[in-house]
């Protein structure tokens, strides 16, 4: 395949479009680190080999999606094409490796990874793949997210269920003390009101309800319910105040205890047990997202050129939650450029590496929009 590179001007900081790199990989990237822009610096070559040259310590945050295992053949061949699956999660945990490497200590790792079937039978990639990575990387990981892509593609299978999720793992390289922003991917909370005079939280949580609970309670004792009373008061200023968006009250042999009966199991338990209510507050900057993520695969991105690119929106979470503004992004299988894409809507820098020259030429068309 003719290469479409055009060799660097990358030291310049004033804006044009990201120009494609092929060689000399270390020195653009220690350029790139010092400009100002945001706009991507995009390496073309097998991940491996490019990953090498990256300084250690050097990215704040990856993301990416590898191909899949034995499903489609990207330009220039790369990986996924292993005709042993054990091949290709040891090729993968290699270049992951190397990820682990260029990533700072407080870095965070996002890893994309769909599942395929072998005569069949489901493989179980993902797992194995994540397992390989903890137990022989030592990669902790934080969460196994959920991504329902809500409709399942072409299925003419007659005897299994439509596949309509993929594994987004979050992998950490040390358990405390990673960069985390949690406030800046919370929902935005609903407001509590006033309603003659009372306070009603977001959720029409007045108080009236649990008063009247407490009141005709056969199972609290006169100085629990006065102590049930006071809380509730509280409460209800904090809510006032704007300090907690909402609450619920849990009262002995009124509500189940939320985790578990078992006093031995739950400390809400006990505490139901030795002062019978407890609250839970809800956070006043919203609610964090769940791990399962409801997005619907896009399809703006030309796939008479490209198969799998993923949403934008499927980058947004990662990147504001474990990326600094400011901070560098790396996704080491770019294709068509979604998590660059992203991290420069969200002031981020970003790297992008690919073995395809032609899916860079579209990363750089599509970037290029943004600058
Ligand atoms: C699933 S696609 C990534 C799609 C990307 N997330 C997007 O939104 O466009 C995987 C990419 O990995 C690239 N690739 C395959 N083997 C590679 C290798 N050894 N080194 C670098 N890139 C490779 C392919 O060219 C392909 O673009």
């Amino acid at each position: 395949m003719a290469r479409s590179v055009l060799e660097a001007e990358h030291s310049q900081a004033a804006p044009c479009p990201p120009s494609v790199i092929a060689t000399g990989y270390y020195r653009a990237f220690r350029d790139y680190a010092r400009e100002r822009t945001c706009r991507p610096l995009l390496l073309q070559g097998d991940a491996m080999m490019v990953l090498k040259e990256l300084p250690a310590d050097s990215i704040d945050c990856a993301m990416t999606s590898p191909p899949y295992w034995g499903k489609r053949e990207y330009e220039n061949g790369g990986i996924g094409l292993e005709a042993d699956y054990r091949d290709y999660v040891r090729d993968l945990a290699t270049i992951f490796g190397e990820v682990k490497r260029v990533l700072k200590t407080e870095g965070s790792f996002w890893l994309n990874i769909g599942d395929t079937y072998e005569n069949k039978g489901l493989v179980g990639i993902p797992w194995r793949l994540a397992f390989e990575l903890t137990d022989t990387q030592g990669w902790i990981l934080r969460n196994s997210v959920i991504w329902n892509k809500v409709k399942s593609g072409m299925d003419n299978t007659k005897d299994r269920l439509g596949n309509v999720h993929e594994n987004i793992f979050h992998f950490v390289k040390q358990a405390k003390g990673y960069y985390y922003n949690a406030d800046a991917i919370r929902s935005k909370p609903r407001e509590a009101k006033v309603v003659n005079g009372a306070v009603v939280s977001a959720t029409g949580v007045s108080g009236v309800r649990y008063k009247r609970q407490i009141e005709l309670s056969t199972d609290l004792s006169e100085a629990e319910k006065r102590e049930a009373f006071r809380g509730l008061d509280m409460m209800l200023a904090d809510v006032g105040a704007g300090k907690i968006s909402d609450f619920r009250m849990i009262i002995r042999a009124q509500q189940r205890a939320t985790h578990s009966d078992s006093e031995k199991l739950s400390g809400r338990a006990k505490e139901l047990r030795d002062k019978g209510f407890y609250f839970l507050r809800y956070h006043p900057n919203g609610s964090k997202p769940s791990d399962v993520w409801d997005i619907i695969p896009e399809d703006t991105q030309g796939r008479e050129s490209h198969f799998a690119p993923y949403p934008v929106d499927l980058c947004c979470i990662p990147i504001l939650a474990a990326c600094p503004e400011g901070g560098i992004v790396l996704d080491p299988f770019c294709g068509t450029g979604t998590t660059l894409f992203a991290a420069r809507n969200l002031n981020r820098k970003s790297v992008g590496i690919d073995i395809s020259g032609q899916y860079l030429a579209h990363t750089q068309e599509r970037c290029a929009s943004l600058l």
